[in-house]
């Protein structure tokens, strides 16, 4: 049984009851289009210490003529995978991949009739069916049925693939909504009691855009999208409709075997973006809510983060216990950084995009080593507030965390520019005076809470982790603890471990 067991902050990823952390990388959307390719991919990737492979399902290749299914790439992955001691996570590229249609199988593209388009402007056709269009609906409801059918079959006793992304990046392009006659009728029409009765239930921890949209309008739990939503009603609206197409193609398939889903978001990319420069409706930070109430059978949403603002991203989408899922990252050496920062905010997955450019000596693949070396300790510390991530952004920055009876003060010890792999730490309490810390190109001073008192370290090792197992190497002292006073982690990875005390 593949469950995520949710706490007040996040979740934690249990297979068979026992705790895992996918370490992953999301393979090129054509990589997995041949089964020579699936077989190269998954043996390349394990010398990196991927655990798990993000691998594009395309409805394209699943059901190329209407009723009639090739499930060979999906066999050929989970095949792939197992050798390999490896997980899957599949991405249903259905009906909508980035916000367009261009996965969906021929007998889809060419009938734009019966599986009429969203419009962009008024009578003009777009290059996305319409989230409207219940024919689409039903049909790729019905093929990733079939794909849940054949996981079932095929890897229900194994558990090789754990989740599944339910269709692309969806929303809709180039306009705030979507225009289509069907759309029109919906817009004008009230707005569902279904998501105003969320709204009304949730009302203190909604999102902070979507509370401000809805009480500036006087928070009326009555009306259509634009007397409720005013400014923001194309958005809310795509996002009911959007989410409730997944919705339904989630359901069906979760009907059939019951495994984790999520829906990835592609987020706002700078300031002066509206809806429509990114897919409008799409599973932002700040519509979740409404995601929440259209399509409960998702655990979770997900981003895919390329900005410089990863830090940012990941405080939005922990809100509201929102486990944290990062299906796409930069694959440069950033993603060394990047992942620990994911993992010390309990992320149940962190993944590179196009993860099949990268090479060995890649600085993630000695990173994924350590961590999939330390997953038990980890995995014991989700939930518990015990971890802290860190991730430098800038030149010279601090930060501050509680942890254990210390405030910790971290400092970036190099500009970005000179920095092999940006400054990113995951500092873990082990009780209030013991902790262990692994990262790079960070200097950590502590402070007792009690302000009264001064922190020393009473000793330090730097060391290692096999198989869950702390391995100390060597007792650090002297210049390399500041005299006691400090933990400095340098431009290579390193873990220790380290007592503190307190004197007054
Ligand atoms: C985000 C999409 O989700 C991926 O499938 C891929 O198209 C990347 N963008 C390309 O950068």
């Amino acid at each position: 049984m593949i469950t995520i067991d949710k706490h007040e902050y996040g979740g934690k990823l249990m297979i068979d009851g026992k705790p895992f952390i996918m370490l992953g990388g999301e393979l090129h959307n054509s990589s997995a289009a041949s089964l020579d390719d699936i077989q190269d991919k998954f043996a390349a990737m394990r010398l990196l210490n991927i655990n798990t492979l993000l691998v594009p399902l395309s409805w394209e290749l699943i059901e190329p003529q209407e009723g009639h299914y090739d499930f060979s790439t999906l066999d050929c992955t989970i095949d792939a995978a197992r050798a390999r001691g490896m997980k899957v996570v599949f991405l249903w590229f259905g009906t909508m991949k980035n916000a367009i249609s261009c996965y969906t199988p021929a007998w889809i593209k060419t009938d734009t009739k019966r599986f009429f388009r969203a419009q962009s402007i008024p009578g003009h056709s777009s290059w996305t069916v319409s989230p409207f269009c219940r024919e689409a609906m039903e049909c790729d409801a019905r093929a990733f049925t079939a794909v849940m059918r054949q996981i079932r079959e095929v890897d229900q006793d194994q558990q090789t693939v754990l989740m599944m992304q339910v269709e692309n990046e969806p929303g809709i392009l180039k306009a705030r909504r979507d225009y289509c006659p069907q759309a029109e009728d919906a817009f004008r029409a009230p707005a569902p009691q279904e998501l105003i009765g969320y709204l009304a239930e949730h009302k203190d921890n909604l999102a902070p855009e979507l509370a401000e949209a809805w009480d500036r309008q006087g928070c009326l739990t009555g009306g259509d999208w634009t007397e409720i939503f005013g400014r923001d009603a194309d958005e809310v609206f795509m996002a009911w409709y959007i989410a409730s197409f997944v919705e339904h193609v989630a359901a069906a398939g979760r009907a059939e075997y019951d495994i984790p889903m999520y829906a990835n978001a592609w987020l706002i990319m700078g300031p002066g973006y509206g809806p429509g420069d990114y897919p409008s409706g799409g599973p932002l930070a700040k519509v979740m809510d409404v995601w929440r109430a259209a399509a409960p059978t998702l655990d979770l949403i997900a981003p895919d983060i390329y900005s410089p603002e990863f830090r940012r991203h990941c405080a939005e989408y922990t809100r509201n216990g929102n486990p944290l899922f990062i299906p796409e990252a930069m694959n440069t050496p950033l993603a060394a950084a990047t992942a620990l920062y994911a993992i010390g905010k309990e992320a149940i997955c962190f993944s590179p995009f196009a993860i099949d450019d990268i090479s060995e000596g890649h600085p993630l693949e000695e990173t994924y080593r350590l961590l999939a070396d330390m997953v038990p300790v980890l995995t014991d510390a989700y939930g518990k507030r015990k971890l802290v991530g860190f991730l430098q952004q800038a030149d010279e920055e601090r930060f501050d965390a509680d942890l254990g009876a210390y405030r910790f003060n971290a400092r970036t010890n190099k500009k970005l520019a000179e920095c092999s792999v940006p400054g990113a730490a995951i500092l873990l309490s082990l009780s209030d005076d013991e902790f262990f810390c692994v990262g790079r190109n960070l200097t950590f001073t502590f402070q007792p809470k009690s302000a009264d008192r001064t922190g020393e370290l009473v000793w330090l090792d730097e060391g290692d982790f096999k198989e869950g197992k702390w391995l100390p190497l060597r007792r650090l002292n002297g210049d390399e603890t500041a005299h006691g006073t400090g933990v400095m982690l340098r431009d290579k990875l390193s873990a220790v471990r380290f007592k503190l005390h307190s004197y007054s």
